[in-house]
């Protein structure tokens, strides 16, 4: 009993602590295809890795990289299209 116990506060630390890092694709596809779907398709980033694109997104965002449109997105929102367009699509 100790040791399944000690399993479950393992697994649990573990799921807490994925879930507070961990970007969410599935709600940066929505925020991507409503802001950036006009213009961006998730296939344009074919081959760039999610941490990547995350800083040059906040960049964009920050105002230090240049972009056609004012983009304005919370940390969690960069986070998560980057995940996204990250992941492919897949
Ligand atoms: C009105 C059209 C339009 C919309 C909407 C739009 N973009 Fe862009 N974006 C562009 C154009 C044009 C470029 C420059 C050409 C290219 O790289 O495709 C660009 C480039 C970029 C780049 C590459 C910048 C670089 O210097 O390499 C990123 C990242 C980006 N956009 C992110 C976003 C995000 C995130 C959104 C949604 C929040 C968004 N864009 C919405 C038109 C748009």
């Amino acid at each position: 009993m100790r040791i399944g116990k000690y399993l479950m506060s393992m697994t649990m630390a573990f799921l807490l602590a994925s879930a507070a890092k961990a970007a969410d694709p599935q709600a940066g596809k929505g925020v991507a295809q409503a802001k950036c779907g006009q213009c961006h398709d998730v296939r344009d980033w074919e081959g760039e890795d999610a941490a990547s694109l995350e800083s040059l997104i906040a960049d964009i965002v920050a105002g230090k990289v240049k972009h056609r449109t004012r983009v304005e997105l919370s940390p969690t929102e960069i986070a998560n299209i980057a995940a996204y367009w990250g992941s492919g699509g897949r």
